[in-house]
């Protein structure tokens, strides 16, 4: 199982102070070098932490493989497709949202992402949709043509050990299984920390974890790289 870090709350402590450090595009190098597969980042409409040029120089600089997590808009697709990520990651945002919530309605929102979609994989960019562990939209997702889905692990994450987090631990577990069957590569992510991440490693079918805040959180008391490596050290057990 691979790790893909997102650094987006590196650029989040820079934001508040507008000023220019810590650097995001030095804490991914860092991150690389650690031995991250992927970086992942997340360019908000109302760029409030990772800005255009980050984007820019992260495209630059990576030696591994660029995620641009973005919503479906005409304005995020003209972006996409001029600095051509390796992959971009659909999802839905609210302005008001501190973090990602839930993951992309793909039944309701069917007809525009099937272009939507269209036009990125024209490009040579990877498609993936984030998606909640739900059969009825891993299903269109897979219709809709896209290379991997991530599967959302929020609602397991937001839950202490206990019934209702061996229910939702469940639903990864059959979502993953519907995905591999309708042949898309399986990512997952959102909410995992070095405390709740084992459960979703045993789930044989994800092959990758999207991580960002509690790398980043770790990484201020320990150092990136050092953050990295314990994140390693509990997802590369397969
Ligand atoms: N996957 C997606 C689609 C996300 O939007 C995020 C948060 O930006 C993550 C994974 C990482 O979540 P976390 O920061 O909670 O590890």
């Amino acid at each position: 199982m691979r790790l893909a870090v997102n650094i987006d709350h590196f650029a989040t402590l820079r934001q508040a102070r507008r000023t220019d450090e810590p650097e995001p595009v030095l804490a991914a190098l860092l991150a690389e070098q650690a031995g991250a597969c992927g970086i992942v980042t997340h360019l908000r409409g109302d760029r409030r932490h990772i800005q255009d040029r980050d984007l820019r120089l992260l495209r630059a600089v990576l030696k591994t493989k660029l995620n641009l997590e973005m919503a479906a808009t005409a304005e995020m697709k003209a972006i996409a497709l001029e600095v051509k990520p390796d992959v971009v990651s659909l999802v839905p945002e609210r302005p008001e949202e501190l973090t990602t919530q839930g993951g992309l309605d793909v039944t309701a929102r069917r007809r525009e992402l099937g272009p939507f979609i269209k036009a990125l994989g024209k490009a040579g960019i990877r498609v993936s949709i984030f998606i909640d562990p739900s059969s009825v939209q891993i299903k269109t997702a897979g219709e809709l043509g896209v290379d991997l889905i991530e599967i959302n692990t929020g609602l397991y994450a937001d839950l202490k050990p206990g019934p209702a987090r061996d229910k939702a631990l469940a639903g990864v577990r059959a979502a993953a299984a519907l995905s591999r069957k309708l042949g898309l590569e399986v990512h997952a992510g959102h909410g995992l920390d070095y405390r709740n991440v084992a459960p979703i490693v045993a789930v044989p079918e994800i092959e990758e974890l999207s991580i960002g805040f509690s790398i980043v959180a770790r990484s201020a008391i320990v150092g990136v790289q050092a953050a990295v490596r314990e994140m390693r050290a509990l997802i590369e057990v397969r």
